[in-house]
């Protein structure tokens, strides 16, 4: 039985990848700090399912610490590593970039160094679509100069993967940047689109909608980002950047259009100004994933929302 860990399993990818191991077969080592970058009693909600599970451990910690990062993966020698822990708020980090460079950068450089006194098979680090910023033409390829991205957050992204070559080179480990694109589902972050507008037309509330809703994402369901990090995760590629979207970018409008289709509903509308830190558009071109890693996304849009309103339903309202 091979022994996967996964930093940040206790938020939304995290939870949503770690039982995803699990019912494949494999021990998870599950490490999160609880951060209060949204309410950590929901990151206890969502790992609480992988408690249950023998082969699924919980280790509180913060990967800044390195030295009790040192000790854990001495403790647990694991043969693959799914680096997904990070401060993920876009509009946050453009008002206080320090945590962000504290936990995105010195945080995954701290994984890097203990991954590097470890005999490890196979790593994943999970960046994000933001690396690509404004001024990329789309669909965004992995070979796009990505010099420019317009959050701190997304510079955080854009510096770990390039610390990420510089391991690989030096130390021959095996790094797979995974580029995810607006992930959605169950789990869901609680201040994503999706979620906001799945809570609010549930509980027949207003929802807001950013500038005149032309701003497009490539939203991807969780369970086919899930997969895509697998795949990552069981084939070494020695250093390879990789798109994870749904290569199909939706306006605002549009997803506002699913949901109305979704529920049988009519939203009310209440419109705020869009953030300078948010791109006008993402769009993957998964092409490379699809020859790297035999994946494309499966679940389309709407069967998508209808599982995450179903489970913000049952479990959110
Ligand atoms: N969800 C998306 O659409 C999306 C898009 C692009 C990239 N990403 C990336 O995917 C990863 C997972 O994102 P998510 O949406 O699940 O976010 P999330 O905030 O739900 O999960 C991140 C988890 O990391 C933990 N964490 C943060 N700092 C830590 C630290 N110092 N030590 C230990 N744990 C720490 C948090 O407590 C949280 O549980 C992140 O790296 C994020 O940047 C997500």
């Amino acid at each position: 039985m091979k022994t996967v860990l996964i930093t940040g399993a206790a938020g939304f990818v995290g939870s949503n990848l770690s039982l995803a191991l699990l019912e494949e077969g494999y021990r998870v080592v599950g490490v999160d700090n609880f951060d209060d970058t949204y309410d950590p009693r929901f990151k206890e909600e969502n790992i609480a399912q992988c408690l249950s599970n023998p082969n699924f451990e919980l280790v509180r910690l913060n990967i800044c610490n390195r030295a009790a990062l040192q000790e854990l993966f001495e403790r647990v020698q694991p043969q693959l590593v799914a680096h997904l822990a990070a401060k993920a708020d876009t509009r946050a980090a453009v008002e206080d970039p320090y945590p962000y460079v504290e936990n995105n950068i010195l945080g995954t450089l701290n994984i890097f160094e203990t991954v590097r006194h470890t005999p490890l098979e196979n790593m994943v680090f999970v960046s994000s679509s933001s690396v690509y910023g404004n001024d990329t033409k789309v669909p965004w390829k992995e070979d796009a100069a990505a010099n420019h991205p317009i959050s701190p957050y997304g510079a955080t992204k854009r510096a770990a993967e390039l610390f990420a070559y510089s391991y690989h080179h030096n130390f021959g480990m095996s790094i797979t940047c995974l580029r995810y694109f607006n992930a959605y589902g169950e789990y869901n972050r609680p201040n994503m689109v999706p979620y906001l507008w799945a809570r609010a037309l549930l509980r027949g509330e207003e929802v807001e909608l950013s500038g005149a809703g032309t701003r497009k994402r490539d939203y991807t369901y969780v369970g086919d980002t899930v997969r895509a990090t697998i795949a990552a995760l069981k084939k070494p590629l020695g250093y390879e950047i990789i798109n994870i979207g749904n290569n199909h970018p939706l306006s605002l409008l549009e997803l506002l259009g699913v949901f109305e289709k979704v529920l049988g509903v009519t939203a009310r509308v209440k419109e705020r100004p869009s953030h300078p830190a948010s791109v006008e558009e993402t769009y993957a071109d998964i092409s490379k994933a699809q020859k790297l890693l035999g994946w494309k996304p499966e679940v389309p849009i709407e069967e998508g929302i209808k599982r995450l309103v179903t489970w913000v339903r049952a479990n959110r309202l």
